[in-house]
């Protein structure tokens, strides 16, 4: 297994393998250019952890893990763009203009993650996690998740945070409590959804994955 940082050229498969593990979620149904546009945003953020799994090199992505340090600074970002990604989405808004309210409960929250408290970069956000399905249950995703944390104790960073829905999501909330996260607190996304925000304290702590991510 090889994990390494994650390159443009990576964008298609990772958008790609969002789409199938991510199947009927927000962020999918807002359509193949908004997915592309958003990893893209990550991945020219400076504070970027992006990380990808192959088996081998030049053998296809299987699984990736997308973050960043200092989140403030990069919902800033979000939101000074915001028009744009709007327009990448927005054949899929004509569609569904429903998922407008989604998009902006999106930024509302994204507004939260820009309070003093998360202005720093010894905090990191761990925003997007996926295997494919066909190589789901192989350790891949465990992988990803300590080679983040691994990257983002190299770079200073305290504490990681990440959010998943609260309901009808036992795996994947247990998969999280198993690696060490801990809930935090959890907070209505929308009306219907309720979500629980993890953290990972880095301090004092020493994280070592398997793989590499140079
Ligand atoms: C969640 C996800 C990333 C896990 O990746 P994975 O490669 O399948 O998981 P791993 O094989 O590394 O499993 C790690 C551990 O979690 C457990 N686990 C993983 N998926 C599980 C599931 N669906 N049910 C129960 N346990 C599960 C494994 O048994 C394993 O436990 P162990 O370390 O004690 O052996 C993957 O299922 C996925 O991409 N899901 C869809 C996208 C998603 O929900 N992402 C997270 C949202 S924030």
């Amino acid at each position: 297994m090889l994990i390494r940082e994650a390159r443009t050229s990576d964008l298609p498969q990772i958008v790609a393998i969002h789409r199938v593990a991510f199947a009927g979620f927000f962020m999918t149904e807002l359509g193949h250019r908004f997915l592309k546009a958003y990893y893209r945003q990550v991945l020219d953020f400076p504070n970027h952890l992006f990380l990808v799994c192959q088996n081998m090199l030049d053998a296809p992505i299987e699984g990736f893990v997308a973050g960043f340090t200092n989140p403030h600074e990069f919902y800033n970002l979000l939101k000074k763009h915001k028009w744009y990604f709007a327009l990448c989405a927005l054949a899929h808004l004509i569609v569904r203009p429903h998922r407008w309210t989604h998009a902006l409960a999106s930024l509302r929250r994204a507004q939260s993650l820009t309070q003093p408290h998360r202005e720093s970069l010894r905090i990191a956000e761990l925003a997007s996690l996926a295997v494919h399905p066909q190589a789901q249950g192989k350790g891949i995703g465990k992988a990803l998740v300590l080679a983040f944390l691994e990257l983002a104790q190299e770079q200073g960073v305290q504490k990681v945070y990440l959010t998943t829905d609260a309901s009808n999501n036992e795996a994947v909330n247990s998969f999280y409590q198993r690696l060490g996260f801990r809930l935090s607190h959890q907070f209505w996304h929308t009306p219907q959804r309720l979500m629980n925000e993890y953290v990972y304290d880095l301090y004092n702590k020493q994280v070592k994955s398997r793989g590499e991510h140079k």
